[in-house]
């Protein structure tokens, strides 16, 4: 397993371009399913999601021309196969967003249920649910949500939890359903506002994305479309935390501020100085130690789930107790073992972190659980003193797009360690 080797090398400084949005080139991927028509998209990361979803939409029959700018034309006229199997809905949860769009347009779906995951339990029930209510018969066979109606009906469902990919399965379930669908209490996050925008484009009648309230008119059909994939505010938002814990100064391109409004605000409690342009985000600690920021996860607009590990790293080594609090997932402080052993004081009760900013934390070797928590450690390593080799990095792969070059071209020491480089005597190559 490879793994990324940083040595904490002090401030980073320079400019980097953002990616494309993980959480919502996952959703509209989906969405092209819909349509028999070709849909382009540009703007797509280049990440481990990207390609299992890819994998996965090609054993239904979908065929793709990549194209090396980052856009994609997904072609869905002949899907031959309608079950996305354990093998790659264990490696991805996200795969769940493929039950909607395969039983609306086909009239069956089989979807291995995701089982447990690092951060929770994380449960499907009301996707389940609101197919349910819109009509879908359906059974928990054998792992799997087997799912069959000739043709969804409209219904209003309430969300008794907001739910992202939730909202997103009905949104896209409901595109091609007879009458008209109201979902309450649906989640209100950008990429939600994202898929809306691409399900419009391919001729669906989706209104209300980004409040709480989405309506979607079913049409019978859907059309050939293009859509451009909006940047992603928690790379932008990681990259920016890193730059802030390591004192530095860091501009970020290509980004969208107005998804990033929590984040940017914690930014600036932290001493930031911040400046923002219509795409881009400049932060600038000059040279200064952060303050302790406290903080609560909660659905957007309030702060981001998935930027929460990165906050705890910034906390670590900032100046004052920091109390961190986890709305969203039950299990989400597995990071926090892990900066234990890089020196952090960090102290644990039930869904809360209390951080107490220690002046210098130090390199060690650690081990990342999730996505989130594997940029906490990275920016942990870049803010220590000391080499920090970070294992099981292929859940950083999942969502961050090259971040060791990225990285490095903010001055950082970043190495990636290829497993075979181990093998053969432990040689380091530069990536
Ligand atoms: C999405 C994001 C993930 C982010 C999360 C919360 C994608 C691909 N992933 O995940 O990065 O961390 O939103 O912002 O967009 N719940 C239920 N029953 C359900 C569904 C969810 O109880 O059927 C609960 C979950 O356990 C959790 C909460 O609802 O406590 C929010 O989860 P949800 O918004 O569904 O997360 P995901 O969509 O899986």
């Amino acid at each position: 397993m490879d793994k990324l080797k940083i040595i904490g090398n002090g401030p980073l400084e320079g400019d980097i371009s953002i990616s494309g949005a993980k959480n919502a080139a996952l959703p509209i991927l989906a969405s092209t399913l819909l349509s028999p028509e070709p849909v382009t998209l540009r703007n797509v990361p280049h990440l481990r999601d990207i390609t299992t979803t890819l994998d996965l939409m090609g054993r239904f029959g979908s065929r793709f021309e990549l194209s090396d700018n980052m856009s994609l034309v997904a072609d869905n006229r002949d899907i031959t196969e309608l079950r996305a199997p354990y093998e790659l809905v264990k490696t991805m949860r996200a795969s769940i967003l493929f039950l909607g769009p395969l039983l609306t347009r086909f009239g069956e779906a089989e979807v291995s249920l995701p089982g447990g995951c690092a951060i929770g339990s994380r449960p499907v029930n009301l996707h389940i649910e609101g197919l349910k209510a819109m009509g879908a018969h359906i059974d928990i066979d054998e792992g799997y949500i087997k799912a069959r109606a000739s043709r969804l009906r409209g219904a209003r469902f309430v969300f008794d939890v907001v739910s992202v990919t939730g909202t997103e399965n009905l949104m896209m379930a409901a595109a091609l359903a007879d009458g008209v669908t109201v979902l309450e209490n649906a989640a209100r996050e950008p990429e939600i506002s994202d898929l809306a925008d691409c399900l419009n484009a391919m001729g669906a009648r989706v209104t209300g994305a980004g409040s709480d309230t989405v309506t979607i008119r079913g049409v019978d059909s859907l059309h050939a479309a293009e859509h451009r994939v909006i940047p992603d505010r928690i790379e932008s938002g990681t990259f920016l935390v890193a730059a802030a814990a390591t004192a530095g100064r860091v501009r970020i391109r290509n980004t969208a501020p107005q998804f990033l409004d929590a984040v940017l605000q914690k930014l600036a409690d932290t001493g930031a100085h911040l400046e923002t342009g219509s795409d881009w985000i400049e932060l600038d600690m000059r040279g200064r130690r952060p303050r302790a920021v406290g903080l609560t996860t909660a659905p957007y607009p309030a702060f981001p789930t998935d930027m929460q590990a990165q906050f705890v790293a910034l906390n670590a080594i900032a100046d004052g107790t920091a109390t961190v609090k986890e709305t969203i997932f039950e299990n989400r402080f597995m990071h926090v073992q892990e900066l234990q052993r890089m020196g952090a004081d960090i102290e644990l009760q039930g869904n809360t972190a209390i951080v107490r900013g220690v002046d210098k934390l130090h390199g060690a070797p650690v081990m990342a659980t999730d996505l989130r928590a594997s940029a906490c450690l990275v920016i942990a390593g870049l803010a220590a003193d000391g080499e920090t080799l970070i294992d099981r990095i292929y859940h950083l792969d999942r969502g961050y797009e090259r971040i060791e070059e990225k990285l490095a071209q903010l001055g950082a020491r970043i190495q990636r360690v290829p497993a075979a480089a181990k093998a053969a005597g432990g040689r380091a190559v530069n990536h």
